[in-house]
Parts: structure tokens; C-alpha cells; sequence
């Protein structure tokens, strides 16, 4: 793991100054970072003039063998302890609201800066968090929020502010981009789902990955950084790849495309919109060719065109850079941009087609619950049965109405977004 080796535009003049790291977490990610912090510590110094030294660092067990190793002196299990060190950055990679939220609240009232990568976090409290350290004089920074090493944070909150942001789509979530890959290979669900694990890509509880709920933390904060829309008052349409994913594989094959969990947000007449969904995509198309852990963001801009960031959105090392680039710009102490307020719309007014499928011996439901929807819809000829349909362009309410009238008759509907040219 190494830092890349070229001057910084404006190197710092002077002597190397000491910034005192406090790190909450030492699991996957923080455990990368405290590896990057050392093998990288001359670049940081020579580019930066910054040299990172750890204070203290927060692990459920102190006790337990550790890699990296750190002196027993420096670890704690205890937040109190934690926050009683003295330090000028609080970095966090525990990763869900509690413990995270009290240790980023005392660190930002006590004006330090504050550095996480945890986007539950920055989805339910990042605009108070960001309040609060303005008014202490403090800054919040999440860039490994979102999208790994990706930089989407900085290029949203920095870069195209005034670009005239229409809309960001994306696949923002690496374990079911992994597993999707994976199935599409012939491998089974659990199987994808174990080696997803192993990697370090999937959360501590993966269901978060598997219904959607990661990637629609993700894009809220996307959707506040483009929009200003508040991330906990934006409604999101969510739906991950459980608990069907072979059958939703089996639709994309039926259909020749390829299966993603497609995350968006767009600006519409209503308000901000946003969805998290299944969706069956063109192959060779920009989001079906995402393989594996990897993320791609497109931000769809009026007076920049489409941008197109892609990389590596899981896994300790990507996480740990980002996270590494935010504690550097942190303690440079520089100043970021705001967008304009929008609001979230109370509807979705977009239509889609959509592919919906029932088991073969609900066919004649899945056409009657259309059909009372009025929405026209043409069957798909497959092997094994042809309860699969593609409607016509339709809103997200009119389909979500034959869904619950399938369920209530006792089908299971499976959907997806046809994304077929
Ligand atoms: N579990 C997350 C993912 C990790 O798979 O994308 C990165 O946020």
C-alpha cells in the first residue's frame, strides 16, 4: 500500500506539524487505516507536512490479539476514556448510530474535527453534525461514507455545486454488486453472499447490504450534497435483492440483460426523488459492466454533462484511503461549498417499464392484477413457465398497487426496472 509519490500543488511551508489522531474502531476498515497511516507516513510529512500521531484507539475488546498491533497504552474499550484523550481529530469507522453519534457530538462540541466513514451516521444526523461544527468550529468530513475510494463526496460537495446537477445514479453498494457478478457467473447465492463476507466487503450485518438499506444511506447523502434535500426527510423507494436474488437473476437472463441494484436521485417539478431498486440493465451498458465490489457513480449535469466516477466502493484499503485523504484536507484546515435547499417530493413522478414475475401457477393473477391496474404489459417466452411481463412506461404508484394485489392474493411478485433499449 503506498500513497502516490507526487508533489502536492502547494506543499505547506515550515516544520512537520503533529496532528493527534483519536480512532474509534480497529475492524476491517480501521485496521487498514492505522497500516496506511504508518507505511504512508513519509508521504504524508513530505506532501503535506502533516504527521499523523495515534492518541488513542476505541476496540470492543482490548485484550483480544490484534492485527495491526498497537501499544496497549494507546487502546480503549471504553467511549469515555476515548473522548477524555487529548486530540485534534476524532476519526470513526464503527460503523451504526450508537456509540458513533454521542463520540461525534462530544467531539465536534469540544470544536475538534471529525472524520467518519459511517453513513447511517451522516444520513440521520449529517446536516445537524455539520451545524454543530460550524458553530464550534469544527468540521465534519465523510468522503469514505460513500462509494469507498471513490472521491463522489468531494466532487458533489466541491466540484459540481454549480454545475446544475439533474440527477446522480449509481450502483453504491459493493457486497450485492459482488454477489450479482458472481450468480450471473453461475455461482450460488450463498456461496456469492460467504466470499462477499470474507472479503471484508459486507457490513457486520449483511441484511443492511442485501435489502437495499446501505445504498439507500448512501444516496441520501449524495442526495443532500447535490440537492441540500435533508437526507432523513428524503422518502426513499427501496428495495434490495432479497429475498428472491435468483429469481431476479433469472428475469435479467430471460430478458438478456444483466441484473444491478441501481441507487437514484433526481431533481423532478414535485422535488427531489430517490430509489433504490433491482434493476435489468443493457449488457455492455455503463452500470451493467460495473463488475465485483466495485461502484460507479454518474452525476447528470446541465452545464457539465454526465461525469462518471467508478472504482472500488468496498474493502478495508479503499475505505481507509479515503478515509486517510479527509483526516490530510481536515487538518489543512480547508473550506467546502454549499448547495442550493431543495425539497423532497411527496411522489414519484418518473415512469418506468418494469419486469415483473410470479411463479408459473400465479400467471393468470399477474395478468389480472395488471389488467385492474390498466396497465398493458407483454409476456416474455422463457423456459420453466412465462409468468414474466414487461408493462409499458408507467409510474412507480401504479405498479406498486398490482404488487400489493399480488401479495394479497397470495403471489410473490418479483420487480425490476426494464432498462432495455
Ligand atoms: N457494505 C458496504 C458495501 C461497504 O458493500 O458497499 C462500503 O460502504
Amino acid at each position: 500500500m503506498s500513497i502516490v509519490s507526487v508533489p502536492a500543488v502547494d506543499v505547506p511551508r515550515g516544520r512537520t506539524r503533529t496532528v493527534r489522531v483519536a480512532l474509534a474502531g480497529c475492524g476491517v476498515v480501521g485496521g487498514s487505516l492505522v497500516r496506511l497511516i504508518r507505511s504512508g507516513h513519509a508521504e504524508v510529512a513530505a506532501r503535506h507536512r502533516i504527521r499523523f500521531e495515534l492518541v488513542r484507539v476505541l476496540v470492543r475488546d482490548r485484550h483480544r490479539p490484534r492485527d495491526p498491533t498497537l501499544p496497549h497504552e494507546v487502546l480503549t474499550d471504553d467511549a469515555d476514556d476515548f473522548l477524555a484523550a487529548e486530540s485534534d481529530l476524532v476519526v470513526e469507522a464503527i460503523g451504526g448510530i450508537q456509540p458513533a453519534l454521542r463520540i461525534a457530538r462530544a467531539a465536534l462540541e469540544s470544536g475538534r474535527r471529525y472524520v467518519t466513514a459511517n453513513k447511517a451516521l451522516v444520513a440521520a444526523y449529517g446536516p445537524r453534525l455539520a451545524a454543530l461544527a460550524r458553530r464550534r468550529g469544527g468540521r465534519l468530513d465523510f468522503e469514505s461514507s460513500v462509494g469507498g475510494g471513490i472521491p463522489v463526496v468531494r466532487a458533489l460537495r466541491d466540484s459540481l455545486g454549480l454545475a446544475g446537477i439533474r440527477g446522480v445514479q449509481g450502483v453504491l453498494n459493493g457486497t450485492t454488486n459482488f454477489i450479482l457478478t458472481r450468480m450471473a457467473e453461475g455461482r450460488p447465492y450463498a456461496g456469492a453472499l460467504a466470499a462477499a463476507r470474507a472479503e471484508g466487503f459486507a457490513e457486520a450485518d449483511p441484511i443492511r447490504d442485501l435489502d437495499g438499506t446501505d445504498a439507500a444511506e448512501k444516496i441520501s447523502i449524495l442526495a443532500w450534497l447535490a440537492f441540500g434535500v435533508r437526507p432523513d426527510t428524503l422518502p426513499i423507494r427501496r428495495r434490495g435483492i432479497v429475498p428472491h436474488a435468483e429469481r431476479l437473476v433469472r428475469d435479467a437472463r430471460a430478458l438478456g440483460g444483466a441484473m444491478r441494484l441501481v441507487a437514484e436521485c433526481v431533481r423532478t417539478s414535485d422535488g427531489v426523488v430517490a430509489s433504490v431498486e433491482p434493476a435489468i440493465l443493457q449488457l455492455g451498458s455503463e452500470l451493467a459492466s460495473i463488475q465485483d465490489e466495485q461502484n460507479l457513480v454518474i452525476v447528470d449535469t446541465e452545464r457539465n454533462g454526465r461525469i462518471r466516477l467508478a472504482g472500488p466502493g468496498a474493502g478495508g484499503d479503499p475505505t481507509a484511503s479515503a478515509l486517510l485523504g479527509d483526516m490530510v484536507r481536515s487538518s489543512l484546515r480547508l473550506r467546502s461549498g454549499a448547495g442550493a435547499v431543495k425539497r423532497a417530493a411527496t411522489r414519484d413522478p418518473r415512469t418506468s417499464r418494469w419486469a415483473v414475475s410470479v411463479e408459473g401457477h400465479h400467471e393468470e393473477r399477474l395478468r389480472a392484477a395488471l389488467r385492474m391496474a390498466g396497465i398493458s404489459a407483454a409476456p416474455v417466452r422463457r423456459s420453466g413457465g412465462t409468468g414474466l411481463v414487461v408493462t409499458e412506461p408507467v409510474a412507480w404508484q401504479s405498479i406498486a398497487d398490482s404488487i400489493a394485489r399480488l401479495e394479497a392474493w397470495g403471489a410473490e411478485p418479483v420487480v425490476s426496472r426494464y432498462e432495455m433499449v
